[in-house]
């Protein structure tokens, strides 16, 4: 009852959109991209980038005429062994003659059959950084291979806009990037068409850059109240509803995990909350909810100093949240989406929460604390239950949760639990267009035997050995029984090994996929799978 004035009552703390605005998004890659069809040997960019197939005989396929025009110059460095088709080797021709094009690079694409998607995303990554730095500000790549065209473009596009995002945003000379030019060839249909699937590529990409850019941003730059700026600026530039409550409303809505975490720090916690509705009332409402600890030392329960540093990433799930609402705003699907980020900076201190201390959450459910290293699950317990209290039909949380889903499933696959066998489909279905990977973990039962012995409480915050599954199933007792799915973010949003499409540093994963997600559900194929 009183929790209902409550949340009646929290409308009237909205912070008006045209307060404070965040300082613009560092490491930002803004390439123009279009189509071009003309012939290769027409096309005037700087450099030419063409891909090249395991195997492949230049001879006998589309290169043929290429090669002729270079007398036969293909042909003598594949005899010579110096164009294997090996996956991202490159062989540059300069000053080619019989090309408009200043460089010819033909680039290494693995085997023919194996052409996807994913691998013109990958190979426009390792194209555009090729060229990066090299006075070269116009880029062609030729399209090769039997994926349909709006989804060779957009894959072109994002792979070139991911590819060049540099983590370097606090070096005091960072050289402009010189390349402001992406033209994609060798596709055939609608120039509108494919016009318009690279401009919503470009929307994607720039805005898993920004994720990327909050996620490796240091935690003295990015305070809870600075990532509640950034929200404030994407919902003026895209039209939607902001609400940020601060600590004394934290407190006074009764969300007692988001406040146990964030106490003990100097920079006082916030919860964010972003607003889409679409243009149709529609009776789909899918919550976002994103953990926002902008720094986790382990509180009290502190951790070990080695790597310590990458804990100021561990708001990677709240940067995924803003992301996907900064598309939302500019794609406009047709459902209603809730974006919800508790942020804190879990430290230790004298004020800070102590193992055995139990709060009060926003459910009402008491929670007894084991260890403040497991903070996640405390703020995200508020976040859904908040969630719930606002209508959502449909729940996903992200997080850098734990340890242990690193140690299961490392950089490779996202982990990811749902309650709901149709729900997560649809996140297959999305996945299936972004080459983003999801591997379904457990959460039957047994696993909440652990959480539901505290001797004190309703509720232990861990308990038992499968770590990323209990605190799955934590998270699950205050999601009412909608469907669910949580991504536990910690293997992949910052993996250590770093491959040669992308700088180190985050991926700024999951972005694309619940967008795509988004976008899908809108189209109504969700109800089916109910
Ligand atoms: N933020 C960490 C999880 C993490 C680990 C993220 C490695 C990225 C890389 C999380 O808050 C945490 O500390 N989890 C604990 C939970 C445990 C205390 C139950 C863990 O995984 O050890
Ligand atoms: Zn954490
Ligand atoms: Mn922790």
């Amino acid at each position: 009852m009183t929790r209902t004035i409550v949340v009646a009552l929290s409308f009237l703390f909205i912070v008006p959109v045209s307060g404070q605005h965040a300082p613009p998004v560092r490491g930002a890659v803004e390439l123009e991209v279009g189509i071009d069809s003309r012939r290769i040997r027409d096309i005037d960019t700087d450099v030419l980038v063409v891909p090249v197939f395991k195997g492949e005989d230049v001879l006998a396929t589309a290169l043929r005429d290429i090669d002729r025009e270079l007398t036969g110059a293909i042909n003598v460095a594949k005899q010579q062994g110096l164009l294997s088709g090996e996956l991202f080797d490159t062989v540059p021709f300069f000053n080619p003659s019989g090309f408009d094009t200043g460089r010819l690079l033909l680039i290494g694409a693995g085997e023919a059959g194996d052409m996807d998607a994913e691998r013109i995303r990958r190979l426009a990554g390792v194209a555009a950084r090729a060229v990066r730095d090299k006075k070269v500000s116009s880029l062609g790549f030729v399209v090769r291979g039997n994926v349909p065209a709006s989804a060779a473009a957009a894959a072109a596009t994002e792979g070139a806009t991911l590819g060049l995002f540099d983590p370097g945003i606090h070096r005091s000379e960072t050289p402009s990037l010189e390349l402001g030019s992406l033209r994609i060839a060798g596709l055939k249909g609608d120039p509108a068409t494919l016009q318009a699937a690279i401009e919503r590529a470009n929307v994607m990409a720039r805005a898993t850059n920004f994720a990327r850019s909050a996620t490796v941003e240091p935690a003295n730059y990015l305070t809870p109240e600075i990532l509640a700026s950034h929200a404030r600026t994407i919902a003026s530039e895209g039209g939607l509803q902001i609400q940020v409550f601060d600590e004394e409303q934290i407190q006074e809505m009764g969300m007692g995990g988001v406040w146990a975490v964030g106490k003990g720090s100097a920079n006082p916690p916030r919860f964010i909350v972003l607003r889409y509705t679409p243009p149709a009332p529609s009776e789909i409402s899918l919550a976002l909810v994103g953990k926002g600890v902008i720094f986790d030392s382990g509180g009290i329960s502190l951790k070990g100093g080695q790597g310590m540093y990458r804990m100021k990433g561990d708001m990677a799930g709240g940067a995924t949240v803003l992301a996907v609402m900064q598309i939302i705003s500019q794609l406009k699907p047709t459902i209603n989406v809730l974006g919800v980020v508790p942020a804190v900076e879990n430290i230790p201190g004298p004020r800070a929460q102590k193992p055995g201390d139990v709060f009060v959450g926003y459910s009402g459910k008491t929670v007894e604390v084991m260890s403040t290293d497991a903070e996640g699950r405390l703020i995200l317990s508020d976040g859904v239950s908040f969630a719930v209290s606002q209508g959502a039909t449909h729940l996903v949380d992200i997080a850098t949760l734990t340890g242990t889903v690193r140690r299961a499933l490392g950089d490779r696959h996202v982990g990811t639990f749902s309650s709901d066998d149709g729900f997560f489909a649809k996140l297959q279905e999305a996945a299936l267009v972004t080459g983003e990977s999801f591997w379904r973990l457990p959460i039957d039962d047994e696993y909440a035997r652990g959480i539901k012995n505290s001797l004190v409480a309703d509720l232990n915050e861990t308990g038992g050995d499968a770590g990323a599954s209990i605190g799955a199933k934590f998270i699950q007792q205050f999601t009412d029984g909608k469907p669910w799915i949580h991504l536990d973010i910690a293997g992949t949003s910052w993996p250590t090994y770093t491959p040669p499409y992308r700088d180190a540093g985050p991926t700024g994963v999951t972005v694309r996929t619940l967008a795509e997600l988004v976008m899908q559900m809108g189209e109504g194929s969700l109800h089916a799978t109910q």
